[in-house]
């Protein structure tokens, strides 16, 4: 029987890249995402099976849990993404702005990753693994307000302490934190401004972009056997922009 993977976010990016990558290894894939009509085009390009729902809704993920496999093997919490870049800034003193900017932050990057892992817990298989993607801006900062990459940290601290309420079936929990991988909506559908692009790219020890499939090549090692016993860690995809440690 083929091993079962879930991709969250599966729909786009570095999440489709995944699940490309998960599926051309020989695993049953599901992808998930709020927007049914991007994530049923991609599992129909990829072969794979879409189910949509968002991440971060707990009656959606329950409601959505008869069409999840009943066997998890492999599950990447991928889902989220800079709110920041989707609403406007909130004016200074503007409280209750910056509380409902914050907890969309948090639900996005933070809360989908814990709701659907712990939704799913009990149908993770003996062996399984968990691999969350978190981003360079939890371990370097995001900038300006700081929400992405604090909701970002936060879900690297939380990967460590799953890691150990886990490890004692067999389990793995780690993340991924890629640096600026291009192809994605994360920046929106035409990537950065071209000075803040030059920018990001000059901060690589290699001076290129990333591209989703590194972090899929990445997803697939910890999803393999030989990565049993790496948990419990953050593993940095970002060209040198930040030296990990
Ligand atoms: N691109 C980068 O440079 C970069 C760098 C570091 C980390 N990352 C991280 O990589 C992950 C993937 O992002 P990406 O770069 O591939 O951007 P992306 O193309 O925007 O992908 C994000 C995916 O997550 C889905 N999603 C977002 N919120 C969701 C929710 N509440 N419930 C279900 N699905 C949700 C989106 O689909 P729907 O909108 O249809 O739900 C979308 O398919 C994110 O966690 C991001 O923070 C990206």
């Amino acid at each position: 029987m083929p091993r079962t993977a879930i991709v969250t976010g599966g729909g786009t990016g570095i999440g489709r890249a995944i699940a490309r990558r998960l599926a051309a290894d020989g695993l049953d894939v599901v992808i998930t995402g709020r927007r049914k009509q991007v994530l049923e085009e991609t599992a129909e390009e990829l072969g794979v099976r879409a189910v949509a729902f968002d991440a971060s809704d707990v009656a959606a993920i329950e409601a959505a849990l008869p069409a999840l496999p009943g066997r998890v093997d492999v599950l990447v919490n991928n889902a989220g993404g800079n709110i920041f870049r989707q609403r406007p800034t909130p004016a200074e003193g503007d409280l209750a702005g910056l509380r409902d900017l914050w907890a969309a932050q948090l639900e996005a990057n933070l809360l989908s990753a814990v709701l659907v892992t712990s939704a799913l817990t009990p149908r993770l298989s003996h062996g399984g693994r968990v691999i969350s993607i978190g981003s360079i801006a939890g371990a370097r900062g995001s900038g300006p307000g700081g929400s992405y990459g604090a909701a970002k940290a936060a879900l690297h601290s939380w990967t460590g302490d799953l890691a150990f309420e886990l490890g004692g079936q067999g389990i793995t929990v780690n993340a991924i934190a890629p640096g600026y991988i291009e192809d994605t909506e994360f920046f929106g559908d035409d990537g950065p401004p071209a000075e803040r692009r030059a920018a990001l790219i000059g901060q690589a020890a290699n001076g290129r972009p990333g591209r989703p499939e590194e972090i899929a090549d990445t997803v697939a090692f910890l999803a393999s056997t030989e990565a049993g016993n790496i948990t419990a860690q953050v593993i940095h995809v970002n060209g040198g922009a930040f030296r990990g440690r």
